[in-house]
């Protein structure tokens, strides 16, 4: 793309916080956007003129080692990492004041913009640091008797399996886990898995929307409507999915969920989301002290101490970032990038891919190995001799380097990914 402006300007003044006419978004990006937006070409995941505006608002696209690892933490544009930097500054000068009289002005309508991007009750969202404190959260203040029984799977999150084991050891509760060979093209086959598990005890169902270790969609929709036709609740990882899948939360129909804002989102490090359908609210017990701990207000799940609000302010000019964008263009892009470079490493002799390429079925993360090769083999030398970050995956029943594009990696670095993948099986 030619004349372009640049997205490196630095901003003059800083205005009233993320949602106002002077956001920082609209400092640095709104007429690149703007601009970018008369290239795209509706409907095309491959518009790479309009894809490279995106490349350039993350630092991260500069960066001299390729980062596919952004299932794990992904980096923020310089529109958030800017914004954080200014309420760092603005907090140094007194956080007491700053923080506590001035950005704490700044919750509730983050609230409500967090809603909007959920599609939900902004009465229905608290704001914390990540998946793990969100979903921690739920697990321990369910109101579950001894004998109550508990579905997962073991191919979820280990901070979610171990909340569930605690609970087991502490409460007497039963936790079960089904085990699942990914990748399945079949979601009766996944939800018929969880309905043979019930029994008349079961509570609860713990689903993972994106398995993390190697990017299977679970069908949780249908999961919920099982689980709820025989009166149990269900648990919702949404940790790899928010900001990455086209959905607002209800239409899941699950009654919890979690999830982080600094994976997909690209907000700052240490942000984080729950969500809990408004009538349930009442009796889930926070995990942190409350003064009204059976109360409706979602909010008793805010007392979470002295914490970084400037972190919690800087998640607004993320959201601006992914309206900018728009969620459903962003889901189809990183669906394209992750088919690229996976339909060709399907080509290579000697290398497998762990992950159905169908949009229904995964997004981002594939798993890919090569015969005779180990997952940390592999990782290790992509990073060593490529100068490629990906992470290698040894959990349970799966084996293989985990790769997740995001939205500014660049076809050159996928390519740059296939390439190695090549070399490596010509030699293994
Ligand atoms: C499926 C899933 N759930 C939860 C988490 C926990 O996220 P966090 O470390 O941000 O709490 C992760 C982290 O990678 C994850 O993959």
């Amino acid at each position: 793309m030619n004349n372009r402006r640049s997205f490196f300007r630095k901003s003059a003044a800083i205005g009233l916080g993320a949602f106002g006419v002077n956001s920082l978004f609209n400092e640095l990006h709104a007429a690149d956007f703007e601009e970018a937006e008369k290239l795209w070409d509706a409907g095309s995941g491959s518009n790479e003129d309009y894809w490279s505006v995106i490349q350039d608002a993350y630092s991260a696209s500069k960066s001299e080692i390729i980062i596919l690892n952004n299932g794990g933490v992904s980096p923020s544009p310089l529109v958030v990492q800017e914004a954080l930097e200014k309420y760092n500054k603005q907090a140094a000068q007194g956080p007491s004041y700053y923080m506590w009289r001035v950005m704490d002005k700044g919750r509730e309508p983050l609230r409500q913009r967090l809603a909007k991007l959920a599609g939900c009750d902004a009465e229905e969202i608290a704001i914390n640091r990540n998946a793990t404190e969100a979903l921690n959260t739920i697990i321990f203040g369910l109101p579950l008797q001894k004998g109550d029984e508990i579905i997962g799977t073991i191919q979820d999150y280990p901070n979610m399996i171990q909340a569930y084991k605690q609970r087991q050891m502490r409460d007497g509760v039963v936790y079960k886990q089904l085990s699942f060979d990914f990748p399945i093209e079949n979601d009766e086959q996944i939800v018929k898995a969880f309905a043979d598990a019930v029994t008349p005890r079961t509570k609860i169902i713990h689903v993972t929307h994106i398995i993390n270790w190697v990017g299977q969609i679970m069908p949780v929709k249908k999961i919920c409507q099982m689980a709820h036709a025989k009166g149990i609740e269900v648990v919702v990882d949404g940790a790899h999915t928010f900001g990455l899948l086209d959905y607002a939360i209800p239409d899941l129909e699950c009654d919890y969920y979690g999830t982080s804002l600094h994976k997909f989102l690209s907000a700052p490090v240490g942000s984080g989301m729950m969500w809990i359908k408004k009538d349930k609210i009442e009796k889930i017990w926070p995990l942190l002290c409350n003064s009204v701990p059976q109360g409706k207000d979602i909010r008793k799940f805010e007392t979470l101490g002295t914490r970084s609000f400037c972190i919690e302010q800087a998640i607004g000019e993320a959201i601006n970032f992914q309206e900018g964008i728009g969620t459903k263009r962003k889901q189809e892009r990183i669906h394209f990038l992750k088919k690229y470079w996976a339909e060709q490493a399907l080509q290579i002799p000697g290398v497998r891919i762990h992950t159905s390429l169908k949009p229904e079925y995964s997004c981002a993360i594939a798993g890919v190995s090569i015969d005779g090769m180990k997952p940390e083999e592999l990782d290790s030398k992509l990073f060593k001799d490529y100068k490629i970050h990906t992470v290698g995956i040894n959990w349970e029943n799966i084996h293989a380097v985990r790769v997740t594009p995001h939205v500014y990696t660049k076809i050159s670095d996928l390519d740059r990914l296939v390439g190695a993948l090549e070399t490596i099986a010509k030699k293994a």
